[in-house]
Formats: C-alpha cells, structure tokens, sequence
C-alpha cells in the first residue's frame, strides 16, 4: 500500500502471521530510468520472505526491463497493479484504466512473464465502472500467464465507497484455475470468515491492518480453527509503534522517517479514549523521541483516567 508498506511496517505483519508481503506500488517507468527514490521505495531484507514488489504503468517495454530489476533485487513475487483508481496512475494507462484496455493489460502481464522466472501475480478490481466482466478479465490475465490474482471487490468507479462485493470474488474463483486471493473490508474475524466462504485461497488484508499489524495472528488463529490471541494491551501497541518508527527512522533517517510516521502513527490511536487529541499530536512528530514521548503520554493518560480497579476497603 503506497505510503504504508515500507519495510519496517512488512516486518511487523509478518511477526504476526502475515505470510506474503508486497511493498508499495513503483512505477515501472521510473524503475525503467534509475530514479533513485523508487529504488528506496524497494528496499527489502533476505529476513523477509516471500515478498512481492508492485510494479504499475501500462508500457510492456517498461514493464519488461522492470521485472527483471525486481528479480535481480532479490524479490520473490512480481505484482501488477490493475487497481489502483487514482487519477495521477489511471491518466498514464495504468492501474485500473488497464481495465478498459484488457489486451494491453495481457501483453503487459506477457512482457513481464518474457522477462523474470518469477511469479508475475495481478492485483486488480471488479471492473471500471461494472464488475460484468470481472470473471473474463480474470481469465485473460491467467491465459496471459498470471500466476495469481488478487480482487479487490469494488470497481474503479467504487473507489472506496460501499461495501466490498464478495459475490463477485466467488465467480471469479469459479471461472478460473489460479489461486485467487480476495480483498476488500476484512477487518475482524466475521469478514474475514465471509470472505472465505467465496473459495479464495487467500486474502489481501489492506487498511484492517494499518496501525494494527497483529491483526494477522487473529487471521492466523481463525484459519487454523482455534480461538484468536487477546489483542494487545495499550503498552503493548505503543511498544510495536515505537518498534516502527524505529524501523522507519532506520530506513529513511530520522527526518523523512518522522515525516513517514505522522500518518502512520495515527493509525495506531483508533478505538481508545484520547485518541483524538493523540492523533492531532502526530502531526507533529519530528524525532524518535517524540513519538516516545507521545506514546508514554498515552498510555500514561489512559491508565489514570481509568476508574480504580482495586479499591481498598
Ligand atoms: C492509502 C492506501 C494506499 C494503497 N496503495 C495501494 C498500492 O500501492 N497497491 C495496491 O495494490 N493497492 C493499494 N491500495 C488498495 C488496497 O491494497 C486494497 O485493495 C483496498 O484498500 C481494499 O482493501 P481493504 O479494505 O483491506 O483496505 C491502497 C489503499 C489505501 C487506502
């Protein structure tokens, strides 16, 4: 996820369960040239496997000499983004404006095949504005020789509004032979369970894991029939907030790390009173030690605004 899924955060979904991660979406074009940045953006550790790089763009060259750049990198999985519904990525042909042109987005996934012995997987939605086609454009992505797909159940149109349709994602399973991996709006164990029963033979977890990356070990526990860990306590998740910046400040210096951290920290202070004033304060984090502070400023506030457990007598 663009902004969210640097390493440091990969690492910490994969401490609790997560068993592929992918990095951010990357430009193809911008790989294709060398730009620094979107190397950064691709930093990954031999701890962490297996893991996927997302490639987006639209020109089969690109995409080409791309994947090869993501094998050499030492990446497992070649992703490729036919979802993505934002305007800057869609203008260009890619992500989900790929939906309109189906072979282009085949010779792209081809080109790609051509170029990398890895596993070229497409990342993709129900449709432009219709998920009518959702089962023939999966089809022509395995034809292509897609190993997988993952779908999110919205349309382009969609964006992140209404509800993700799993109906959908079933007859997308059903119309195909590679794995499918469904996604959209898994946040708890009922989700995920609905989602399951479509046959997917995974899930893409997105926004139910920002700010709570244990999430998985509740998935974990669910896939495996037996009952979800406790979540962690509020000590417990600013210890694993402060794990991350820690990590972030390590990928990118503590400047531009901070800078990281502001959003990605307030995803940590949902669903708990004071969270509001904690999230505000985000915004303003410069240093590591900022973040400490707030975070012991948190758990301190919490602690003592709770009643008296143990009343003496
Ligand atoms: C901030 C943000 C960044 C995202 N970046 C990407 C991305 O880089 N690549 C991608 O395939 N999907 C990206 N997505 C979409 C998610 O992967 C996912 O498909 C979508 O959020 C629905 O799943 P969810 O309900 O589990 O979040 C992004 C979503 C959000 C909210």
């Amino acid at each position: 996820m663009a902004g969210n899924t640097n390493l440091a955060y990969r690492r910490l979904c994969r401490k609790y369960g997560a068993e592929i991660t992918t990095t951010e979406m990357v430009s193809a074009q911008a790989l294709h040239l060398g730009d620094a940045k979107t190397h950064a953006i691709l930093e990954r550790s031999d701890d962490e496997f297996p893991v996927a790089a997302q490639l987006f763009g639209s020109n089969p060259l690109h995409l080409r000499v791309a994947a090869k750049i993501i094998e050499d990198l030492g990446f497992q999985i070649v992703d490729f983004n036919v979802g993505c519904p934002v305007p800057k990525i869609t203008g260009g042909g890619g992500g989900s404006a790929l939906l309109q042109t189906p072979e282009l987005a085949s010779e792209c996934v081809q080109a790609m095949r051509e170029a990398t012995h890895l596993p070229v997987t497409v990342k993709t939605r129900t449709g432009w504005d219709s998920p009518d086609q959702a089962p023939e454009f999966a089809l022509l992505m395995e034809e292509a020789g897609a190993s997988a797909l993952t779908i999110h159940g919205r349309t382009r149109e969609q964006k992140y509004s209404g509800k993700a349709n799993y109906d959908i994602i079933r007859d997308v399973v059903q119309a195909t032979n590679i794995p499918i991996l469904g996604n959209g709006d898994v946040v708890d164990m009922q989700s995920a369970a609905e989602l399951k029963k479509t046959g997917v033979q995974g899930m893409a977890i997105g926004r139910g894991a920002l700010g709570r990356p244990w999430f998985f070990a509740e998935l974990t526990a669910l896939l495996s029939h037996q009952p979800p860990p406790p979540p962690p306590s509020i000590p417990e998740r600013m210890d694993i907030l402060i794990e991350l910046g820690q990590g972030v400040c390590q990928l990118y210096g503590e400047k531009r790390g901070m800078q990281n951290m502001r959003r990605l920290a307030s995803d940590f202070f949902r669903e708990a009173q004071g969270c509001a004033q904690a999230r505000k304060k985000c915004t303003a984090l410069n240093t590591l030690q900022d973040l400490k502070t707030l975070a012991k400023e948190f758990t301190f506030q919490l602690e003592s605004s709770r009643p008296n457990q143990d009343p003496e007598p």
